[in-house]
């Protein structure tokens, strides 16, 4: 998929708020108010992925979607389809605050290409680690996130306002990611 990323701007939050609200169920998902609040922390960095409209990248859709991906989501627009935000804390442990990946431009390595620009802004700030929660039950995060070497150290219960636990993972960020494929 050719997409590009750039650091985000004031002016995309509409777009990265519906964005959350079609990554994340209701109780997960954030309200206008927290997403505001989270873009206007000092420290925090903000990554979004941009698709371009020419018809090649259409076509490299249509055809990743064909793959299984059919239906309501098989044709993504162009434009902003995922963010990152990242927060630089005096710690050392940069915190992963959300990444969303529209899901019909999931699993084409955006969000890991994401992430690596968080975590490359992350060293950037002298931070030696990074740290994220993800709801116990999803599973693609987890799966994502073990991809890229984070590692389980604890849980917060009910940690989301719909109840669910949180699963709280952690990587070191000494080096790059070492994950063997990040971007298609
Ligand atoms: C988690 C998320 C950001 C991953 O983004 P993505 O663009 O699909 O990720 P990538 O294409 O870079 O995936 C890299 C690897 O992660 C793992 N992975 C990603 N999604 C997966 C899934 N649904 N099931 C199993 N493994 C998955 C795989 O190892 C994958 O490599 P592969 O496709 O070669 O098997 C995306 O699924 C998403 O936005 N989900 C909704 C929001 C969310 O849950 N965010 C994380 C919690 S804060």
């Amino acid at each position: 998929m050719n997409f590009s990323l750039r650091e985000g701007r004031s002016s995309d939050f509409r777009t990265l708020w519906q964005i959350d609200q079609q990554c994340f169920p209701p109780g997960i998902a954030y309200s206008q108010a927290e997403l505001a609040a989270y873009l206007r922390r000092a420290q925090t960095f903000t990554v979004v992925a941009e698709r371009v409209s020419d018809p090649a990248a259409t076509s490299t859709i249509r055809a990743a979607d064909a793959g299984g991906k059919a239906g309501a989501n098989a044709r993504l627009a162009a434009g902003i389809f995922g963010f990152i935000i990242a927060e630089s804390r005096r710690n050392g442990i940069g915190h992963i605050i959300t990444i969303d990946v529209l899901p019909a431009a999931q699993r084409l390595g955006a969000g890991s290409r994401l992430l690596s620009a968080a975590e490359d802004w992350l060293r950037s700030q002298n931070c030696h680690g990074v740290r994220l929660e993800t709801a116990v039950d999803n599973a693609p995060a987890v799966a994502f996130y073990k991809r890229h070497n984070y590692e389980l150290i604890g849980t917060i219960p009910g940690y989301y306002s719909s109840g669910i636990d949180a699963l709280v993972l952690q990587r070191a960020l000494g080096a790059k990611s070492s994950a063997k494929r990040v971007s298609r």
